[in-house]
């Protein structure tokens, strides 16, 4: 890639929910939705989720060229039980099945002390980070997982069968700043990092996939021909199962490598996915339950540094410090990136990303 390829550019988190909102609007999503979805991808942004923000915008509105995303779709809720309810996606966006879903089991929570939400014929929800996020807002605890298409062999074969599944968990803490967020694909890396290398013309590490012929690769257009690594052999094979089984299997939507991808335009996606939040202040107030999760903030992040190691972090506190730092000076985009996005903004006849 040239140097100015790889210059960076800027975009304010305002120019950028502008942009998405207005192609989605463009492309027959109504405004209140676009809003949602708008939220969500900046998030991913934010949190320097690049993977899944709005570079996803190009392939998204693709599916809905190819009619495989309905951009009018609405979600719809059937409460099943006092503390279960299901979601059917309907084909719209997954960010909507999922805003709902969260929405849902919260107050569910509120209510009963837990809430459990199934979501079925749905589409990838990006970063799961900001459903996790969304309950946290609401001082509760939450489990957010989904399964996706094949990308990932059970332990022991080359053959893509399972997704790189997100799992996902949090907990609000006494500093509101540093709550535990769990956001992990159960591969070595998300497949979106093999994705990003692509765009930017990088190679990528030997032990993130293996190519078609089941050899490990640097290069990232083999990677994507090939399978994802699980992490820790076995055991990442085994979470990509589980979040089938919590996912696809228990929902009613497809499962066992039948997801569609987000790239593949030829079929619908169905994905499922699994949300519960839990009330914290179940077993004690809330004031001593977040006074807890500071002391563990704080074990876990004064214990003596290995070699090499300038500081320790708590699991999701990168992300919100890149979001702090992103809030002051801009999101970074390639130019590459910026003129893909582009694209879709003079295809909708709508203002171009505004960048520095
Ligand atoms: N919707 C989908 O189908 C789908 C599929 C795959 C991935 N994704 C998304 O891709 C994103 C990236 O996934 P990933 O597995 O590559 O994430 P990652 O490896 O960057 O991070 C995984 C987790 O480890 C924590 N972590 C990372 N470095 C740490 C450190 N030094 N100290 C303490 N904690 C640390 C992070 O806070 C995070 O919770 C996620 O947001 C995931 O939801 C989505």
């Amino acid at each position: 890639m040239s140097d100015t390829a790889q210059q960076t550019r800027y975009v304010t988190p305002a120019d950028h929910q502008q942009f998405v909102q207005d192609v989605l609007v463009a492309n027959g999503v109504p405004k209140d939705n676009a809003v949602i979805i708008s939220h969500c991808l900046l998030q991913a942004d934010l949190r320097g989720v690049d993977t899944h923000g709005a570079n996803r915008i190009p392939s998204n509105i693709e599916r809905i060229r190819h009619k495989i995303l309905d951009p009018t779709a609405e979600p719809q809720l059937r409460q099943v039980t006092s503390v279960a309810a299901q979601v059917d996606g309907k084909n719209g966006f997954g960010f909507l099945a999922a805003d709902m879903g969260m929405q849902r089991a919260i107050e569910m929570a509120q209510e009963a002390g837990i809430g459990l939400v199934s979501v079925k014929h749905s589409n990838h929800y990006g970063m799961a980070a900001w459903i996790v996020q969304k309950a946290i807002d609401a001082n509760m605890m939450a489990l957010v997982f989904t399964n996706s298409s094949p990308a990932q062999p059970a332990w022991g074969s080359r053959e893509k069968r399972m997704g790189v599944s997100p799992l996902a968990c949090g907990a609000p803490a006494q500093n509101d700043a540093r709550p535990f967020i769990l956001d992990m694909a159960p591969s070595v890396v998300a497949r979106g990092k093999i994705y990003k290398a692509l765009r930017r013309g990088v190679s990528i590490p030997g032990d993130w996939a293996l190519d078609s012929e089941g050899k490990p690769t640097t290069d990232p257009a083999r990677a994507l021909e090939g399978v994802m690594l699980p992490m820790g052999g076995p055991k990442g094979s085994a979470l990509s199962i589980m979040m089938d089984v919590f996912s696809g299997v228990f929902s009613g939507s497809a499962f066992a490598g039948h997801v569609g991808g987000p790239y593949d335009f030829s079929k619908t996606a169905d994905v499922g996915h699994f949300f519960v939040a839990i009330k914290p202040d179940l077993f004690m107030s809330l004031a001593e339950f977040k006074s807890r999760m500071q002391y563990l903030y704080e074990r876990v992040t004064t214990g003596v540094k290995a070699e090499g190691v300038d500081r320790i972090y708590f699991p999701g506190e990168i992300e919100l410090m890149n979001k702090e730092k992103r809030l002051q000076e801009g999101i970074p985009f390639t130019q590459p990136e910026i003129d893909a996005m582009n694209k879709e903004a003079e295809r909708a006849g709508v203002p171009l990303l505004k960048y520095s």
